[in-house]
């Protein structure tokens, strides 16, 4: 898979951490796409040649176009998107602000959606994109009524873009995790032990007993980028050790 090149948002930080590291692993040229470029620049340190860094923001049309054109320019095109970014806030119906509420359809749709649609212009043949759901998108709980409704809006997105650019031979795929140790469960603003008792009964309730680890995504994000996932599009996948189907 030398000289392909992969695009995430988000890849400074858990999950699209290890999507970045596990791409880089299978010899892919990797462009990343977030805010703060001191988590960028470590990975970048450590491949010069095949890490470019991009510091924007996924609600702006305007830094996605920049990011895709400074894609192109380097390497030519885009193989692979992974539109990763995202944020989740915990809030009960009465605590939600209008500010937060717009801020969570910001990122998890307005960035998801023109992520894809700002990366068409760069596309190869045989593009495989990637949305990152949530098994929250599934199911329901007061907490996360707005996150599990981006979350919703992303896996049907998938499916529109695999109708729509199916003709092109593009592929497009959500992935939904479960519960992962990723920077974004401290961002909750749960007391340390409200938190881990919360990811204690998750675990209990998880046929696999645990919580997943970004690595386990990452794996997931590959295989439907690489050749073995080729006749799959529009699906979505589930990688939760089980949590959503009990
Ligand atoms: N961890 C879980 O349990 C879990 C479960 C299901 C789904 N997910 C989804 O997985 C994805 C990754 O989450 P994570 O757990 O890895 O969280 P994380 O460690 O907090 O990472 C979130 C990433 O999104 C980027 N980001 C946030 N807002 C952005 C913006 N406006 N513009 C550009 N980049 C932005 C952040 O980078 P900067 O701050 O530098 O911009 C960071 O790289 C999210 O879509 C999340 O909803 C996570």
């Amino acid at each position: 898979m030398s000289n392909r090149v992969v695009a995430i948002t988000g890849g400074n930080s858990g999950i699209g951490l290890a999507i970045s590291e596990r791409f880089l692993q299978e010899n892919y040229k990797v462009a990343i796409f977030a805010r703060s470029v001191e988590r960028m620049q470590s990975l970048k340190n450590r491949s010069p040649d095949n890490v470019l860094i991009f510091s924007g923001d996924v609600g702006s049309t305007r830094d996605l176009e920049n990011f895709y054109q400074q894609c192109s320019e380097r390497w030519g095109g885009v193989d692979v998107v992974v539109a990763n970014a995202g944020v989740a806030l915990p809030e009960s119906i009465l605590d939600v602000s209008e500010e937060s509420f717009d801020n969570s359809v910001n990122v998890n749709l307005k960035g998801v959606f023109f992520t894809v649609q700002k990366s068409l212009a760069v596309l190869n043949e045989r593009a495989s994109i990637i949305l990152v759901s949530s098994i929250q998108a599934q199911r329901g709980a007061g907490i996360w009524s707005v996150y599990g409704a981006t979350k919703a809006a992303v896996r049907s997105l998938a499916r529109s873009f695999a109708e729509e650019l199916g003709g092109r031979g593009v592929r497009v795929n959500a992935i939904s995790p479960g519960v992962t140790e990723t920077p974004i469960l401290n961002k909750f603003g749960f007391a340390e032990e409200t938190l881990a008792n919360i990811l204690d009964k998750v675990a209990a309730n998880t046929p696999l007993g645990r919580i997943g680890r970004p690595r386990e995504i990452a794996e997931a994000v590959l295989f439907l980028a690489s050749d073995s996932a080729s006749f799959i599009t529009g699906a979505d996948l589930q990688v939760d050790g089980g949590l959503a189907q009990v």
